[in-house]
């Protein structure tokens, strides 16, 4: 940990542990040069407090490139909470309670957001206690879940991969596998299914990949299988670290593009890919639709439509990513971060 967090070019992290329910939590902001920091609250169940933290600093830095690239007046930032499942399940409001304290504490250098395991409706329970989130439910005010635009993000960074990996951007016939299908995971294939491509889809719960086989008749893979999976276009829709030394030799696909966040395990791996001549379309475009879902409708008062247009832009953003890391040589991620971080500058 004393590592990653000497690693991590971040400017605080606020912490506190809540004695009661055992839960520890962490709020981190890489960075307010573009204004205060936002980004999603996620609880999971890590193995130790600190490993909560790890995630939160590397999610935190992605943030920070995710409202560069999408030019929004915010910085990066994440929270985590360390949290027993069942403690969870019977505390949940305690422990939100907690985090809205400590939010609260930050005066508003950093505002919450849906993550994983949280959703509109606890960004209204903490709102009540301090107003620093984006996405409450619309009842509430809020511009609600972000999933339909994040996982519409996500339908055109695949739609660009195609394009420059294989040369035309229809996805008829073209096979493409969903890893993770949860809430965004699940909206993509549905979009994919309606596109006309040959959707495969995995997931750890069986409840969610059934539900797909019988309302898309989607083919389905084992969870160990789905990254090594023979196909046109792997999207990535889970964890993170997916991509890494081990697992990229063994990828068999044109091109990589997906929601889920830090797919990379090490800054290494992008090149890795580059050697292998697989298209990756960095993560932190390809899943920002849910930051301009967030932003544009509560800090910009967009319209649906203007939403809608800013998401379809990622793919463009993509296209000038991928024709810049061709003309120099460089892997994706490299190009993607060099844009980000000449917004970074003004
Ligand atoms: N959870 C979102 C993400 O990882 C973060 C977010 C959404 C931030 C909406 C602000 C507004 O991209």
């Amino acid at each position: 940990y004393t590592q990653s967090l000497c690693a991590w070019a971040g400017e605080f992290v606020a912490s506190c542990h809540d004695k009661e329910t055992g839960a520890s939590m962490f709020i981190c902001v890489h960075s307010t040069a573009r204004g205060p920091a936002a980004g999603g609250l996620r609880i999971k169940a890590y193995d130790a407090p600190l490993s909560a933290m790890e995630d939160g600093l590397r999610l935190s830095s992605a943030m920070t490139l995710k409202m560069a690239i999408c030019d929004a007046p915010l910085g990066g930032g994440k929270s985590v909470i360390f949290v027993d499942p069942a403690v969870l399940a019977a505390q949940r409001p305690k422990i939100l309670a907690r985090f809205a304290m400590l939010l609260e504490s930050l005066h508003g250098t950093y505002y919450g957001a849906p993550d994983m395991n949280t959703g509109p409706d606890d960004m209204d329970f903490i709102y009540e206690r301090s107003r620093y989130v984006f996405c409450r439910t619309a009842e509430r005010g809020g511009s609600g879940s972000t999933t339909h635009h994040t996982a519409l993000g996500t339908f055109h960074a695949i739609l660009a991969s195609a394009e420059f990996a294989l040369g035309r951007r229809d996805l008829t016939g073209r096979s493409i596998v969903v890893q993770g299908v949860g809430g965004v995971g699940g909206a993509l294939v549905e979009m994919l299914v309606r596109a006309g491509a040959r959707v495969t889809v995995s997931d750890v719960d069986a409840s969610r990949v059934a539900s797909l086989v019988s309302r898309f008749g989607v083919a389905t893979v084992a969870p160990d299988d789905a990254v090594t999976t023979a196909c046109d276009i792997l999207a990535p829709c889970a964890t993170g670290g997916i991509l890494n030394a081990r697992t990229i030799p063994e990828l068999r696909c044109a091109a990589i593009a997906g929601a889920a966040n830090n797919q990379l395990e090490t800054p290494e791996d992008d090149a890795r890919l580059q050697e292998r001549g697989i298209l990756y379309a960095p993560d932190f475009v390809a899943s920002a639709g849910g930051v301009l879902h967030g932003v544009g409708f509560e800090l910009w008062k967009w319209s649906e439509a203007q939403v809608d247009q800013a998401v379809e832009r990622l793919g463009g953003i993509l296209l000038d990513v991928f024709a810049a890391a061709k003309a120099d040589k460089t892997g994706t991620r490299e190009a993607a971060e060099r844009l980000a971080r000449s917004k970074l500058l003004k």
